[in-house]
């Protein structure tokens, strides 16, 4: 089976009007949208896509982000995208992101107590069965 990965614009991606933007840069690079949703997530979802960050401190001001307003939601699919995906968004810290990156190139640090970095991508294909079974189950 061809390999997939969650995608979600957060709630800063999409109250600033990038989705489209970000949506296009996966498209341009040849992966397929399979899958696609706008909702505003509830904190159980929330608790359970981020389940590994339970008890870290920024795991509240997260799950209280992402709770903010909608998301948009995908599954993309394509030969190593979980990988591909994660080159393009460009590491979390988009102060320090590398320009050509969407981080880099549309994110800021807006000195909040959670990096608010516009995009999610998982990052495995374990993980990504398992937050496409949580978004999309
Ligand atoms: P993501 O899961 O959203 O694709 O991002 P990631 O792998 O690059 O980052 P991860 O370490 O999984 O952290 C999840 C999200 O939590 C927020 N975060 N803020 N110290 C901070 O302010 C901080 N640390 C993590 C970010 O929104 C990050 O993407
Ligand atoms: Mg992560």
């Amino acid at each position: 089976m061809t390999e997939r990965s969650l995608v979600l614009v957060k709630p800063d991606g999409v109250e600033r009007n990038l989705v489209g933007q970000i949506l296009a840069r996966f498209e341009a690079k040849g992966y397929r949208l399979v899958d696609l949703r706008m909702l505003t997530p509830e904190r159980s979802l929330l608790e359970q896509h981020y389940a590994e960050h339970q008890g870290k401190p920024f795991f509240e001001p997260l799950v209280e982000f992402m709770m903010s307003g909608p998301v948009v939601a995908a599954v993309v699919e394509g030969h190593r995208v979980i990988e591909g995906l994660r080159t393009i968004m460009g590491p979390s810290e988009p102060t320090t992101a590398p320009g050509g990156t969407i981080r880099g190139d549309l994110g800021r640090d807006w000195g909040a107590s959670v990096q608010k970095n516009l995009v999610h991508g998982s990052d495995s294909p374990e993980s990504a069965e398992r937050e496409i079974g949580i978004w999309f189950g």
